[in-house]
């Protein structure tokens, strides 16, 4: 009859397992023990790796079966504590979310701390530089007057919205470390600090928009942006980090943050 379906029989039969294949990947790994070395140095490692595996997999496989003194930060593994940031291959990346697959393999993958932050040991480095500006720009809510009802502060999807891309920062430190401004300058306050900011003065509810833009005011703060977009590049959560940079830039120079009204 036309149109109707046809029941094809099922084949049930249990299919023979297809392994699937690992490759041996080269990860050259910049090292530093501030215990025994001087300088840092890269070491080779050879590791047995599937497509899918991470590069965050690859350095629990080195230091789980081969070197037990690695040393790296991660807690989450599934890009959300932004604590395993690492330069790979040149390029700030979380290593819990860069894929074997994405790289070249036919290539040594190389794997060293973030740039800019005083080195501790091997992939770590201090994060207290980063977090100090951070607290600089104060970044929680100050509202001090009073609800219009006494009970709540009503925002308009338009008013939540103007703020939503930079709410996203995992304070992974990746922007700040791909910055070349940061780099000579460990004083300019960095991508991230400035991201923080935003997520505040562009919230309608806060009050404190003008005592932030007077901190990044400074000659350490958002003119230090040479505007490389190096800091987009890097974000692993997609922040537009360097547009961020410019709408604080502007809010400074109008000396008021632009909100939709409602
Ligand atoms: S803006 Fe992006 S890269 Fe910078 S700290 Fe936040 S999540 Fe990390
Ligand atoms: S381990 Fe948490 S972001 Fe990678």
């Amino acid at each position: 009859m036309a149109g109707a379906a046809t029941l094809e029989a099922v084949d049930n039969t249990p299919k023979a397992e297809v392994p699937i294949q690992s490759f041996t990947v080269t990860l050259i790994i910049r090292r530093f023990d501030p215990e025994k070395d001087a300088e840092p140095y890269w070491q080779d490692f050879d590791v047995e790796l599937y497509a899918t595996d991470r590069i965050l997999d690859a350095l629990h496989k080195i230091k789980w079966e081969t070197d037990g003194s690695l040393t790296f930060r991660r807690s989450c593994a599934h890009g959300i504590c932004g604590s395993d940031a690492m330069r790979i291959n040149g390029r700030n990346r979380l290593a819990c979310k860069t894929l074997i697959k994405d790289l070249d393999i036919t290539k040594p993958i190389y794997v060293e701390a973030i740039k800019g932050l005083p080195l501790e040991k091997d992939l770590i480095v201090d994060m207290e530089p980063f977090f100090a500006s951070y607290r600089e720009i104060q970044p929680f809510l100050i509202a001090d007057s009073k609800p219009k009802d006494g009970k709540e502060r009503i925002q308009s999807v338009a008013q939540r919205e103007r703020f939503d891309d930079t709410t996203k920062c995992i304070l992974c430190a990746a922007c700040t470390s791909s910055c070349p401004v940061f780099w000579t300058d460990g004083q300019y306050f960095g991508p991230a600090a400035i991201v923080n900011a935003h997520r505040f003065i562009f919230d309608s509810r806060d009050e404190a928009a003008k005592v932030r833009l007077d901190i990044l005011n400074d000659k350490e703060g958002v003119w230090r942006c040479r505007t490389t977009f190096n800091c987009t590049e890097a974000c692993p959560r997609g922040i537009e980090v360097t547009k961020a940079i410019a709408e604080v830039k502007a809010a400074v120079l109008r000396g008021k943050p632009d909100i939709p009204k409602k």
